[in-house]
């Protein structure tokens, strides 16, 4: 009997808002057994090796954006889910540290654009990190305190910055992509077989404990022929890869500290969704996802820096209770441009 009702669940109509509100629940707390866990290395038939491109990037360019060697990467395709590579955490010892700081303290400043930035003066905006660390930096006072900024950021756009109400890009919306993320997404693409990957577009999502995602395509981007990436930092999430409908099962996965989603080929287009954030699994808390021990190979590095010890304690505890996602995503194909739009006078909507 329960078996028949969970194979209604998995094939009926609008499969995967049933299993989107299951992982959704907090009471009684769902069954997350079946949910795959590729750090945890356990054989399954859905789960297949990925074949990466070790020669097309030098130890010494993959150190430097703080990346293990290609040859350790532990990577890994979907039974029927063409095109997805998960990447579970290739990031060399103590440089996990560097994106965070990046996603909290570099990112979220000016000119990128934040979701603060709807209902606040640029001004207001200006210093997020600095605006916040006094009061983060406080031991709990008991009295309840107003959140600070950095508690109330919830994404960051780069590069083309995306429209949430017209879902596109356009060429007069943009600031200079972040070079370091640039090489960061060359490289992950590149030992992925993909070449002249060009990171135009990044989201940052900041997830509370209580945050989720909903059921969404990323479709936005003008040519899907390249990849879309995908990095995650901190807390963990219960990650939903569907199909080419929206009604679709998913499979269920862990996303942890470090993991690397790419989404390519026939996986490029697919429905996905976070429906909860979990907490890291044991011994991957903030000091192990860094800040003490840093690899010998950052040595030869010069993207990834130290963190400072001051900057460490604010990421740290904010990636306690907290998960960052970064998507990167290429708008255009090589020579491809935004499409005119008429100039206002010209269009028949025009309205003077
Ligand atoms: C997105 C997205 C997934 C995640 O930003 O488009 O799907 O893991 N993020 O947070
Ligand atoms: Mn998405």
């Amino acid at each position: 009997m329960a078996k028949m009702a969970t194979s209604m669940v998995e094939t009926g109509e609008d499969a995967f808002r049933k299993i989107f509100k299951l992982y959704k629940r907090r009471n009684p707390p769902p069954d997350f057994s079946d949910v795959i866990d590729f750090s945890k290395g356990v054989p399954s038939d859905k789960i297949i090796p990925a074949k990466l491109d070790p020669a097309a990037v030098s130890d010494v360019e993959a150190a430097r954006v703080g990346l293990q060697p290609v040859r350790n990467w532990r990577a890994f395709g979907l039974q029927g889910y063409q095109g997805f590579i998960f990447i579970s955490n290739p990031f060399l010892l103590g440089s996990q540290s560097f994106w965070v700081r990046q996603c909290l303290k570099t990112y979220p400043q000016k000119p990128n654009v934040c979701n603060l930035d709807m209902h606040m003066s640029p001004s207001d905006t200006q210093d997020i990190w600095g605006k916040s660390v006094h009061s983060l930096s406080l031991p709990p006072s008991g009295k309840r305190q107003p959140k600070t900024l950095l508690e109330r950021l919830r994404w960051v756009t780069l590069g083309y910055h995306y429209n949430w109400d017209t879902k596109t890009y356009s060429a007069n919306h943009y600031s200079p992509f972040p070079a370091d993320l640039h090489s960061l997404s060359y490289q992950v693409t590149t030992a992925c077989g993909f070449s002249g990957f060009n990171a135009e577009a990044g989201i940052l999502n900041y997830y509370r404990s209580d945050s989720s995602l909903g059921i969404h395509v990323d479709e936005s981007e003008l040519d899907h022929s390249q990849p879309l990436l995908s990095f995650s930092f901190g807390q963990s999430a219960i990650f939903l890869l569907g199909g080419i409908h929206r009604q679709d099962p998913p499979t269920a996965m862990y996303m942890h500290s470090g993991d690397m989603m790419v989404m390519s080929g026939q996986s490029r287009l697919l429905y996905h969704a976070v429906p909860c954030i979990v907490p890291a699994p044991q011994g991957q808390t903030a000091l192990e996802i860094e800040g003490c021990s840093q690899d010998s190979s950052l040595l030869n590095s010069t993207v990834v820096v130290p963190v400072s010890g001051e900057d460490w304690v604010l990421c740290s505890r904010y990636i306690q209770s907290s998960r960052v996602n970064v998507t990167v995503r290429q708008v255009l194909g090589p020579g491809q441009s935004f499409p005119e739009t008429p100039p206002l006078h010209q269009r028949n909507d025009a309205r003077c």
